[in-house]
């Protein structure tokens, strides 16, 4: 990912609308959305699973070049077992089932966070999704699994650190771009807009590093009721943001 404020130009479409580069979601809501309706929370998950697919297609359409689904944060482990295994087993059906429609649209599957602690079949599908969409030249579809950010930070400075000890990095050379090539999302357009659904207004250890700059949108919206509509109105809404990056 590069320097923030270096090429985060954000991209024109061709009616002259302004579309984020790469826009990243902390999909909110499930657990409301289905106790509203007095369903298990699995009913929320699995609806939240259809507003991905929704959004992933209109990302596409609209010209996103990234977009980062926060599906599985390093502090979920912290929710009762058997709702870890629901999302453990939606996860592993959306891998089997959306992999052939996601390599035939050209899109580049990337997994951010320490996924390999996830169960091995999991980590096999993620790797054969990974292998098998990364000659594609479309759309960069993230999926943040096990992910914390500050975790993500400390892996960085973990591999600094090991670079320096064996001799092949200056510590003096380190600066923000040093950094930012060793995170998870170092191949990714810079992030311009970070929305959240379900009227909760904290960023919940998602991507800390790359926020410095972009946008924030905090929507009301319960994560399994998003879809392509509510994404164009966040764009539109972005578009309507006047960007400085701490200059006048
Ligand atoms: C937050 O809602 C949502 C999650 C922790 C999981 C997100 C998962 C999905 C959208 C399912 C599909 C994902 C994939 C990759 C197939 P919450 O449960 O915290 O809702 P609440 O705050 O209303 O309880």
């Amino acid at each position: 990912m590069a320097s923030p404020a270096g090429d985060a130009v954000a991209s024109r479409s061709a009616g002259g609308a302004v579309v984020p580069r790469h826009v990243a979601i902390i999909m909110d809501g499930n657990g409301r959305w289905a106790k509203k309706r007095l369903l298990p929370r699995i009913a929320g998950h699995r609806q939240g699973a259809e507003a991905l697919r929704k959004t992933l297609r209109a990302a596409g359409e609209m010209g996103i070049e990234a977009l980062t689904l926060y599906a599985f944060s390093s502090e979920n482990w912290r929710r009762p077992v058997t709702e870890i295994a629901d999302l453990m087993g939606l996860l592993r059906h959306y891998l089997r089932r959306e992999i052939d429609e996601i390599h035939a649209n050209g899109i580049r599957l990337h997994v951010i966070g320490d996924y390999r602690r996830l169960d091995s079949d999991i980590v096999a599908l993620i790797d054969e999704a990974r292998a098998r969409t990364a000659g594609n030249s479309g759309m960069h579809f993230v999926i943040a699994l096990n992910y914390g950010a500050q975790d993500e930070i400390v892996r960085a400075a973990r591999a600094l650190a090991e670079e320096a000890r064996s001799g092949t990095l200056d510590p003096a050379s380190i600066d923000a771009s040093a950094i930012e090539a060793r995170l998870d999302t170092h191949c990714l357009p810079p992030l311009d807009l970070l929305i959240r659904t379900s009227g909760e207004a904290r960023l919940s250890n998602f991507l800390l590093w790359q926020a410095a700059y972009a946008e924030l949108l905090f929507v009301d919206t319960l994560w399994p009721d998003f879809d392509g509509a509510a994404l164009a109105k966040a764009v539109a809404a972005f578009g309507a943001r006047e960007r400085r990056y701490g200059g006048l």
